[in-house]
């Protein structure tokens, strides 16, 4: 018996025959950081230098043989001095799994004999800490989950640590579906290389072009009793179909076998506790199937495994939280066998933090006019400077010291937010858009121009501390401050307030700074002259103490009952006045007076649900309400536009709107039905076009859209700035839109473009006002960053979005994304310096070869000119339609003349 198995086993011990997989590197990328050249290595590999993934480092090279140089390896180092240390991987040619193999290697290039420790970022993730004092060369292999079309890989310096290096990275696709379980939760987890064992073979390590996927297969330790090769090509005999992983052929030709009735066990140490992904390769090359019990760190996770002959598997097992690791393979009969094995430890990929935050933020820092470094993520694998964060919530804002002139709507939008510092950042005019930050703690407006309190401070429930002081904040502190019950900091110093502080706010756990103003405290009495201000002078009352009765007693009786009863009545006047909401102004007595709609119906609210089928069909929402689809008893199909309470104008309002809504008749403008304003509803009905917005047809998903050649795009531009021109020009009084944008522009069957919701727009009144001041409105990406800062708002405000709308036809892109390079999140800043330039790469692909390039030129050229920050410096809509006409009439002779036709 024992001589028998001796003799097949040396009869398989035969050399092995290297089946080479078809290898043409497709999807491979093989950087040579701080390299000059492109080279083929002894692999047949194709480098080349990193420059174009990086625009940091320096570089330099180091005594050291690597496989692919016969002479000095470049490496490229991160000095303090960088703010970012990035690389911006493509993953666009990749398909669902990639392995990243990051090369460090020290080699004292610097002289100073210090060899770096620092961290490796992956996306969001931390991933690593390389110290190269231990091991030099460093290697690291990730196995990532793709989900965007770049990974950035970023290195992070640590205290103490020195200059992170790096000499190579590589990408290298992956099978589809491989690692799945180890990634399960996809992309929420990726996988760190422990250990990839090519069990059973001695002469050193394999990789491309052995492995197609150019995994790193290491030897195994050197051994006993026994190890086995087949003698025979299993490519062609086993069937390997069922392997996602797709190991070479050569890693399963070897195996470590043990024994009969003996244990097999890789002792295999593990540095960090943590979650570990273990893949077991068998295939049957022995002349018996073997059986044997599989244990992972004691624990049996498989029963009498068995291993058919020309069969290969592989068996995936997760084990959370351990901090060693041995697999044990214990025989049940003949001779337990292991062919290849994978480690890796499980690591978590951080949320992303919401892109309503994001956004929110980038719009920030564009209207700080200033490169705060924000890029990527805000939180994750690091938070950005003047950020923290608390999990994928951004949780604390500083921008003190950083010049923004006005308080951007988009604050509103960090609902996370407990700390918000904005002091001495040149804030002036009202304190707004705040109040949607309910979570906020502490809020410090300090030294800026800021003139008044506004009126969101009482939505601030979880306030703690409101510093105000050294600003130019006028007249009375409001009631409401002292609804805060959590205040416990308020400083008001150095503002031009007077009068009485509100009785609310004189408590013991609140602490009120008042000094440098013109005269405020809880007594007034000792303000001798304030000048021009009706505030009841008689105001110490102070339920804190109670003994101060008599003396109250004795000013009222100084004053005279004359005095105190003006003084009640003008505090009744206050309180009335700050009580009445303005929807509540009495719906019923501003009648909605029905004379002269021009073409415009008064609709009942029974007319509106029979039409809209009790409101069945959603085909729009905003943040106005939703839009549903009617048809009016003589078969017309309309938009049904319901506010929602929250945004309802005043009776007045609405009617007012109503009313000069119902006078803009354009064909290029969505006209107005009608409307009803019953049973608390304000209810537009608008003409139904069926052609979708020009969003839907852009960015929509592919069944709903139609394709939009340049012709088309440059037709819709000019029904668009028609409908824009007819506002700013047709129309008296003349009328900005405010919220153009690519979900306002509609199209009909015929794909003619109007431009609709005029709900924010605001009448200029008077004829030769140039500008009227207004709280800021409108869509992020949209917004003029002028009319930000100065809240001025005139035409060239709808010029800024126009040409935002254009910048989206020639691109075929969004005006702010979250993916690709971060230069590119915003379309203005990204597509600006390349129209300016003539540069038409960043063309939608799907229109390019089809224009005439003196069409283009000419809408780009208008375009660019349309989104220049300097208002004064944008061309007026009617300047804009005329270009645009010229780019189509261009464009359509391109066509007539055997141009690409579409
Ligand atoms: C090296 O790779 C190229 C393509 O990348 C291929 O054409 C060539 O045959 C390869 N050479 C060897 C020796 O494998
Ligand atoms: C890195 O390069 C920059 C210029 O590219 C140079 O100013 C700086 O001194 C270099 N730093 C080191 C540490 O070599
Ligand atoms: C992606 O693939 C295309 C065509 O297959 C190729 O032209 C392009 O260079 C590839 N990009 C990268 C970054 O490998
Ligand atoms: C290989 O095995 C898979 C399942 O593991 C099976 O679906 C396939 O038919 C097999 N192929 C051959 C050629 O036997
Ligand atoms: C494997 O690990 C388990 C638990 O960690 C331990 O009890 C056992 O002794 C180890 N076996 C060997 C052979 O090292
Ligand atoms: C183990 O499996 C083999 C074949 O798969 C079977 O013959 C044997 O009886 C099993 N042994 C035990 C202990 O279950
Ligand atoms: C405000 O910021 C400027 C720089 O922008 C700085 O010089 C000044 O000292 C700051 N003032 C305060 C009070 O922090
Ligand atoms: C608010 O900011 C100012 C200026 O940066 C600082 O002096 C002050 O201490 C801050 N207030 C609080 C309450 O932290």
């Amino acid at each position: 018996m024992e001589l028998t198995k001796n003799c097949w086993l040396w009869f398989l011990v035969l050399s092995v025959t290297v089946q080479f997989a078809s290898c043409d590197q497709e999807g491979f990328l093989s950087l040579s950081c701080g390299g000059t050249t492109t080279y083929v290595d002894s692999s047949n590999i194709s480098w080349i230098p990193d420059a174009s993934y990086i625009n940091v480092g320096n570089m330099t090279t180091v005594d050291y043989l690597d496989r692919s140089s016969s002479s000095r390896l470049p490496v490229r180092f991160f000095p303090d001095s960088l703010r970012s240390k990035c690389y911006r991987l493509p993953l666009s040619n990749v398909s669902s799994v990639v392995l990243v193999r990051a090369q460090f290697v020290y080699k004292n290039y610097d002289g100073l004999d210090k060899p770096p420790e620092f961290s490796v970022s992956l996306g969001r993730a931390m991933t690593t800490t390389v110290n190269l004092a231990n091991t030099d060369p460093w290697i690291e292999e990730f196995i990532w989950p793709v989900d965007k079309g770049t990974l950035s890989l970023c290195f992070h310096s640590l205290p103490g640590g020195g200059v992170p290096v790096v000499s190579s990275l590589e990408l290298r696709p992956l099978p589809q579906g491989a690692y799945s379980n180890g990634l399960a939760d996809f992309p929420s987890k990726l996988l760190k290389k422990t250990y990839r064992i090519n069990c059973g073979y001695v002469d050193g390590s394999l990789r491309y072009p052995i492995d197609q996927y150019d995994r790193i297969w290491d030897a195994d330790k050197d051994f006993s009793p026994y190890h086995v090769s087949s003698g025979f090509d299993i490519q062609n005999t086993f069937n390997l179909t069922s392997l996602k992983e797709n190991p070479p052929v050569a890693v399963l030709q070897t195996a470590r076998v043990l024994a009969r009735w003996s244990d097999l066990t890789y002792n295999l140490p593990i540095d960090d506790l943590g979650d570990y992904y273990i893949v077991l390769y068998f295939a049957g090359i022995l002349p018996v199937s073997p059986a044997f019990d599989i244990l992972i760190n004691g624990e049996v996770v498989r029963y009498n495994y068995s291993v058919q002959r020309w069969n290969a598997e592989d068996l995936s097992f997760t084990m959370r939280g351990i901090k060693s690791l041995n697999i044990t393979l214990k025989s049940t009969s003949f001779y337990p066998l292991i062919n290849a094995l994978e480690v890796y430890e499980i690591q978590d990929i951080p949320r992303e933090t919401s892109s309503t935050t994001v956004s929110a933020l980038q719009v920030i820092q564009q209207s700080t006019g200033m490169d705060l470094g924000w890029q990527d993520d805000p939180c994750s694998p690091k938070s950005w400077q003047h950020i923290e964060c608390n999990g994928n919530m951004v949780s604390s804002l500083d921008l003190s010291n950083v010049k923004m002139r006005s308080i951007s709507p988009t604050f509103g939008d960090l609902l996370d937010l407990k700390i918000l510092d904005l002091s001495n950042t040149s804030l002036s005019g009202e304190i707004q858009y705040l109040g949607s930050l309910q979570s906020l703690e502490k809020l410090n407006l300090s030294f800026n121009q800021l003139t008044s309190f506004g009126s969101e401070f009482e939505d601030l429930m979880n306030l703690q501390v409101l510093d105000l002081q050294n600003n130019s904040l006028v007249g009375l502190v409001p009631e409401s401050l002292g609804e805060l019950k959590n205040l416990h900091l308020l400083n008001l110093e150095n503002n031009k307030l007077q009068g009485p502080l509100p009785q609310s706010l004189n408590r013991k756990s609140l602490n009120v700074r008042t000094s440098g103003n013109l005269c405020l405290s809880f007594s007034t009495l000792s303000c001798t002259d304030v000048s021009g201000i009706q505030t009841p002078q008689v105001t110490i009352f102070s339920p804190s103490k109670p003994k101060d009765h008599k003396h109250i007693a004795a000013i009222i009786g100084a004053v005279g009952g004359v005095a105190v009863a003006s003084a009640l009545i003008s505090v009744c006047v206050i309180l009335f006045i700050r009580r009445k909401k303005p929807q509540e102004s009495s719906a019923q007595s501003a009648q909605v007076d029905i004379k002269n709609w021009n073409s415009a119906k008064v609709f009942s609210y029974k007319e509106i649900r029979s039409a809209t089928h009790n409101f069945k069909e959603v085909i729009g929402r905003g943040s106005f309400g939703s839009v549903y689809l009617g048809k009016l008893p003589d078969g017309k199909l309309v938009a049904v536009k319901v506010r929602f309470d929250k945004t309802q104008l005043g009776a007045e309002s609405f009617v007012n709107e109503v009313s000069l809504l119902s006078r803009i008749r354009h064909q290029c403008l969505v006209s107005l039905e009608g409307f009803c304003q019953e049973a608390k509803q304000q209810i537009l009905v608008y003409e139904y076009l069926p052609g979708g917005s020009l969003s839907d047809n852009l960015y929509g998903t592919k069944s709903k859209r139609i394709t939009l050649s340049w012709v088309r795009r440059l037709k819709i531009a000019v029904d668009a700035a028609k409908g824009l021109d007819y506002l700013h020009n047709g129309n008296d009084p003349r009328i900005i839109h405010r919220d153009v944008k690519s979900s306002n522009i509609l199209m009909d069957s015929e794909m003619n473009a109007k431009m609709c919701d005029f709900g924010l727009s605001k009448q200029m009144t008077q004829g030769d006002a140039t500008h009227i001041t207004t709280a800021v409105k409108g869509t992020a990406g949209y917004l003029d960053p002028e009319y930000y800062s100065t809240r001025q708002l005139t035409e060239k405000s709808d010029v800024y979005s126009f040409g935002v709308v254009l910048l989206e036809l020639i691109c075929g892109r969004e005006p702010l994304t979250h993916s690709g390079s971060p230069d590119s999140y915003n379309l203005v800043l990204w597509a600006k310096p390349y129209l300016q330039a003539g540069a038409f790469e960043i063309v939608d692909e799907s229109i390019k070869g089809t224009y005439d390039p003196e069409s283009m030129r000419r809408s780009a050229l208008i375009a660019s000119r349309s989104v220049e920050r300097d208002a004064s410096r944008r061309p007026c809509i009617a300047e804009v339609l005329a270009e645009l006409k010229q780019a189509y009439s261009i464009q359509l002779a391109y066509l007539a003349s055997g141009g690409f036709m579409n």
